[in-house]
């Protein structure tokens, strides 16, 4: 068997989890960390990365492919000297389980009023509030991707109505979709509203003051929801604030935001209707992170084709 390649780690996780994993993964290959200044990079082939030090692609300018430690790659493209070889982004069963299972959380919250409830709790007040059913309402899915088309078909079996745009149409049974260019009909369609798009130059900025007016007023719950776990820079968090404060969006459940932490001074903090999660929809397991690069590896050794590959040219 020819000599293994060396692959190095700079993921800026929490150390503990990345030790953990580290200590039963990628058996018989070389593992270099980058953490260590004084370790020699050059001849390391791969590298598992996330958030890496400046200097890391100086250090190893022998690098064949880099894997992403998420599935989002707006931090690697943006890279100062990104060298031009495959990224491969983080694609597994449990990242997809547990965005779906957040999505469907806060789409069940926002139709059962657990905001309201729990205020109404905090003040010991028994009130029923009116109730609508799953099926009156219609869940919008912007971004049907490996987390788009998972999440949609959970939400389907809770018994939503739900449509999908993508930049490509998709074909999902029993849920409608849309093309990039069928924007207009299918937010008008559209009573809440997930956004599970990657962050691009055209996704920026995507979810602002125009987009959420163009969403169904009048629905089951009388005003449209916003629930976003993509990215925050596709979020104009102002005309959120603005919509949720005018009535134009009736609440919102965000994972993400332009700056992360979301700063203390943030009214989203004290926002009734509003359900705020630190970036937690769906963390990356580090086990099967490395699990997955191994995989991926040892394809590309045996001279097969690397699998979710990233588009350099589309952003994601
Ligand atoms: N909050 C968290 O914890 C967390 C965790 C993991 C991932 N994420 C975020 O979720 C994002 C999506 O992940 P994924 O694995 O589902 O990505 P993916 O498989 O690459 O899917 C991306 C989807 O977005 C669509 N899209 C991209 N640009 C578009 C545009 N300009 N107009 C319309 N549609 C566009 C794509 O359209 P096509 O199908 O036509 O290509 C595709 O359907 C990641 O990029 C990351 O930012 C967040």
């Amino acid at each position: 068997m020819p000599a293994r390649k060396p692959i190095v780690i700079d993921l800026k996780f929490e150390r503990s989890q990345v030790d953990a994993a580290l200590a039963n993964a990628f058996s018989g290959w070389p593992v270099l960390r980058a953490s260590d200044p004084d370790v020699d990079l050059s001849e390391a082939r791969y590298a598992v990365i996330w958030k890496p030090d400046q200097n890391l692609f100086r250090r190893a300018p022998n690098l064949e492919v880099l894997f992403s430690g998420g599935a989002g790659v707006d931090h690697i493209l943006t890279l100062p000297d990104l060298p031009d070889i495959p990224i491969v982004r983080f694609v597994d069963d449990s990242l997809t389980t547990r965005m779906s299972e957040w999505v469907v959380l806060q789409a069940l919250s926002h139709l059962r009023q657990v905001p309201a409830y729990l205020k109404q709790q905090r003040e010991r007040q028994w009130r029923e509030l009116s109730q609508p059913e799953a099926k009156d309402l219609t869940v919008g899915v912007m971004g049907l991707g490996v987390l788009g088309q998972d999440s949609a078909r959970k939400l389907k079996i809770m018994g939503f109505n739900v449509i999908g745009w993508s930049r490509s149409r998709k074909a999902i049974d029993g849920i409608e979709t849309f093309d990039g260019a069928e924007l207009d009909a299918f937010l008008s369609r559209t009573d809440m509203l997930v956004g599970l798009l990657p962050l691009t130059p055209d996704t920026r900025g995507i979810f602002d003051a125009a987009l959420f007016s163009r969403l169904r007023q009048g629905g089951a719950l009388a005003r449209p929801v916003f629930i976003n776990a993509g990215r925050g820079g596709s979020q104009v968090e102002a005309d959120v604030v603005a919509a949720l404060e005018s009535g134009v969006l009736g609440g919102a459940s965000l994972d993400v935001f332009e700056k992360e932490p979301l700063p203390t001074d943030s009214p989203l903090w004290r926002m009734e209707n509003v359900i705020v999660t630190p970036h937690a929809a769906s963390a990356s397991d580090v086990r099967a992170l490395f699990r997955n690069a191994q995989a991926q590896i040892e394809r590309h050794e045996k001279g097969e084709p690397l699998q979710n590959v990233v588009d350099r040219r589309a952003g994601y």
